[in-house]
């Protein structure tokens, strides 16, 4: 048997589900049981009756169906951090609150809002401060459910995603630490991005745009937000997807967003928006090899620690608070 075929021999026998998000390698991808988006991963991999969640892709999406189900045992073939979520801890969190202080701005005029790429110990400290999760899919409903509190809201990690829906809204917003006055500001965002985003540009846009006049533009809300400001589609992973499959088959694309996802469309009419190979280096570190080792343990009840996803009960406590406003919403 090839690899291929151990670990669906293995995933038969076993009480798991494979979890994989679009950014995934194709092989890995091929074989999982649940795909989509972080909010959809999340939502479908907690309502499994799986004992063990096998999640193939960075730390902060393994976390959060851990806090949201403490009984089940959720193992990353690779624990691989998303490098934004990195960007931020509880120290750099607070850091910013005292900014706002200084500003003029206390605790009680401020509702966080954490991105879903932010870890528990982040997301628990929104929720005990009344905050609330939101992902790129539902961001606009969960920050004008906030803004309904009357406060500013104090936007985490990525400040791409903040301003571009700030932009959206017709609201004003501002970076914490860019010399811009706080007190102005409906939505004042944390200075976190996502190296993989980050790589898109408005000079790619116009070279396709001037190469192709017809071409369509889709990117991810995590792009720039002249980048946002200059495509014909923003949406997550799932509604690029969706956006992209609807197109009559002559109409071309050009993407902004990870390449795996984007070499999946390939049916379609679909250009990368790059010149270099925007690829999530983190999602990429998961290899079939490594899923296979994690099945291997489970069956030989030899899990390694390094593989499994650990949240303290008190982070856990909050993050799920956290997490559940954002259910409810
Ligand atoms: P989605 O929620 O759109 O899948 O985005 C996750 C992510 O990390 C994009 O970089
Ligand atoms: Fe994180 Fe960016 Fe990778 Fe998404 S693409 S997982 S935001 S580093």
């Amino acid at each position: 048997m090839n690899l291929k075929e151990e670990i669906i021999k293995l995933k038969e026998e076993l009480d798991v589900t494979l979890v994989a998000h679009f950014y995934q390698r194709d092989e890995v991808f091929d074989l999982a049981d649940i795909t989509g988006d972080s909010l959809e991963l999340a939502k479908k991999a907690i309502a499994t009756d799986s004992k063990f969640i096998v999640f193939c892709g960075v730390g902060f999406m393994g976390e959060s169906v851990k806090v949201m189900d403490t009984s089940k045992r959720v193992l990353m073939p690779k624990i691989a951090c998303c490098a934004m979520a990195r960007m931020i801890d509880e120290g750099y969190y607070e850091q910013n609150l005292k900014t706002m202080n200084e500003a003029g701005i206390s605790n009680d005029d401020i509702l966080p809002i954490t991105y879903i790429n932010s870890s528990a110990a982040v997301k628990a400290r929104v929720g005990q401060m009344g905050g609330l999760v939101c992902t790129s899919s539902n961001a606009y409903k969960i920050i004008e459910k906030g803004l309904e509190s009357g406060k500013k809201i104090f936007f985490v990690p990525d400040r791409c995603l903040g301003q571009n829906f700030a932009k959206q809204m017709g609201l004003k917003s501002a970076v914490v630490g860019d010399g811009t006055d706080l007190k102005e500001a409906d939505i004042i965002c944390y200075n976190g991005f996502c190296s993989v985003h980050q790589q898109f540009n408005v000079e790619d846009i116009e070279f396709y745009r001037e190469k192709y006049p017809d071409i369509l533009v889709a990117v991810h809300p995590e792009c720039d937000p002249s980048v946002c400001d200059a495509a014909d589609f923003v949406g997550s992973t799932s509604q690029l997807i969706t956006y992209i499959k609807d197109l009559p088959l002559e109409q071309k694309v050009v993407v902004g967003t990870e390449f795996n996802m984007v070499n999946r469309l390939r049916e379609k009419n679909t250009y990368i928006l790059s010149s270099t190979k925007p690829e999530c280096p983190t999602m990429n570190e998961t290899t079939l090899e490594d899923v296979y080792r994690t099945l291997k343990s489970i069956k030989e009840d030899n899990i390694s620690k390094e593989n499994e996803i650990f949240v303290s009960e008190d982070t856990a406590k909050w993050a799920k608070v956290a997490l559940e406003r954002m259910f409810e919403v």
